[in-house]
């Protein structure tokens, strides 16, 4: 397994290029296979869960083809699996994704329950209860969830009140209704860009769906949806996380190629903690410091709140700043793994079920650490980066599913990080960098 080693105390300083978002190219991808003709996606992020989304596609009986390495020509003309096993949905439960649109087109799915994960127990009984509404009969068999449409195969319009919102729930559900017979409309949707990324897909491919980005979705089912090409939104927690970079290190860097109106919140909570955050234009953001950073308490929240995704890398952050910071997670009851491995660079936090309380500054040193899930290695990669010392972070496949080639971009921008590879006979992938070390471990 792969590890960063990290010599922090380096102020980063350039431009660095946003990829696209991985949480709106998941259900896109999905989205293929409610067509037989052919999906063609743009700014894919180079990451491992695309891989693995695209392996599951293929496995269902797709072919995709990738003439460039961030485009991927999807058809789903031949259809032969209906089913997303366990060895793919426990290694990324977005596999869930394929359930809606199998359901909605062929009458019939059959996906791997996901058990819990690093974050919490994270079921998908929205997702079902959503599926039942519409018709189809839902069995749990042998730890699958197998679902059927109704007897002619067609799934039937209906209204959906969510108990809760759910990112991948609202996607499952809409992606099912594009195809069902007559009208659905979903409450209390989930209102994050990835949702309307995948409705401005899902329209173009010619399905009816209005009132995306609004907790109010209204779907009109068509008899066939037909191919289109799409790009993805820039990834709006790359963009934070790049943010965030820059101002724990108090350096300068030019974020190219993001979409600010995403991650307003985030922004506006950066600037009020002492972050400046310039815009350059509609796409460029400048960040720096200027000033010390003073603690500042968040909640996170469903969008246009607040991320969970982001509240890793803000408590990363806040061990930096002036006073006392309190973070209450909201979205997942268990999102602190990464506060242990922090304390253990000498961050001063205080746990107390989804509260943190974090008191700085301090001066963090550099320790073994262990990455526990995506946005907790990126908390990890940024305390590293103002550490005094080396920092090795373990178990960086994790940050591997979402960030693209993350030690290649903050390199190229000042940082001091390596990743060691395993053995010097692993093949390298081809952004290696030369300095890469191997490992004997
Ligand atoms: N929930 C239920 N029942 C359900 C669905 C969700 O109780 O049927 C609960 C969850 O347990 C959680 C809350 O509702 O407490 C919200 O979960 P949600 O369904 O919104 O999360 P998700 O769709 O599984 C997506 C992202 C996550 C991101 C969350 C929240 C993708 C592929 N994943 O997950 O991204 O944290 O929304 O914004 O879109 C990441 O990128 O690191 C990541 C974890």
């Amino acid at each position: 397994m792969d590890k960063f080693l990290i010599s922090g105390g380096r102020a980063l300083n350039g431009s660095v290029a946003i990829s696209g978002a991985k949480n709106s190219a998941l259900p896109c991808m999905a989205a293929a296979l409610l067509t037989a003709e052919t999906v063609t996606l743009h700014n894919l992020p180079y990451a491992r869960d695309i891989i693995t989304q695209r392996r599951l596609l293929e496995d269902l009986g797709a072919t995709v083809l990738t003439p460039e390495l961030r485009t991927h020509k999807i058809n789903a003309a031949h259809i032969e699996v209906f089913e997303a096993p366990y060895e793919l949905v426990k290694t990324m439960r977005a596999s869930v994704l394929a359930l809606g649109p199998l359901l909605a087109r062929f009458g019939k799915a059959k996906v791997s329950l996901p058990g819990g994960c690093a974050i919490g127990t994270r079921p998908i009984d929205l997702h079902l209860k959503g599926f039942e509404l519409l018709g189809a009969e839902v069995r749990l068999e042998g730890g699958n969830v197998v679902a059927r449409a109704p007897q002619d195969g067609r799934l039937i319009g209906a209204i959906v009140n969510f108990e809760k919102v759910t990112v991948t729930g609202t996607e499952n559900l809409l992606m099912a209704a594009t195809l069902a017979r007559g009208k659905t409309v979903l409450h209390n949707a989930a209102c994050e860009p990835e949702i309307s990324d995948l409705c401005e897909l899902l329209n173009r491919m010619g399905a009816r769906v209005r009132g995306s980005g609004t907790p109010t979705i209204e779907i009109e089912g068509v008899e066939a949806l037909g191919g289109a090409q799409h790009t993805i939104i820039p990834d709006r927690i790359e963009t934070g996380t790049f943010i965030v970079a820059a101002a724990i290190t108090d350096g300068e860097l030019i974020i190219k190629d993001c979409q600010p109106e995403h991650l307003t919140s985030v922004i506006e909570q950066l600037r009020e903690v002492g972050v400046n955050i310039e815009e350059l234009n509609q796409s460029t953001l400048r960040v720096t410091r200027g000033t010390a950073l003073r603690a500042k308490n968040v909640t996170t929240e469903p969008h246009p709140k607040f991320p969970t995704d982001m509240q890793a890398q803000y408590m990363a952050l806040m061990t930096q700043a002036e006073g006392e910071a309190i973070i209450t997670e909201t979205v997942f009851e268990n999102r602190f793994m990464h506060a242990s491995e922090l304390q253990r660079m000498g961050a001063q936090i205080h746990l107390n079920g989804r509260i943190a309380t974090v008191t700085g500054p301090t001066k963090l040193t550099g320790a073994p650490v262990l990455a526990s899930d995506l946005r907790a290695s990126a908390s990890l990669v940024l305390a590293g980066l103002v550490a005094q010392g080396e920092t090795v972070i373990e178990r960086v496949y994790h940050i591997d599913r979402g960030y693209e080639r993350i030690e290649t971009k903050l390199r190229a921008v000042g940082a001091n990080i390596q990743r060691l590879r395993e053995s010097v006979t692993a093949p390298l992938s081809e952004d290696a960098a030369p300095d890469a070390t191997a490992l004997a471990s």
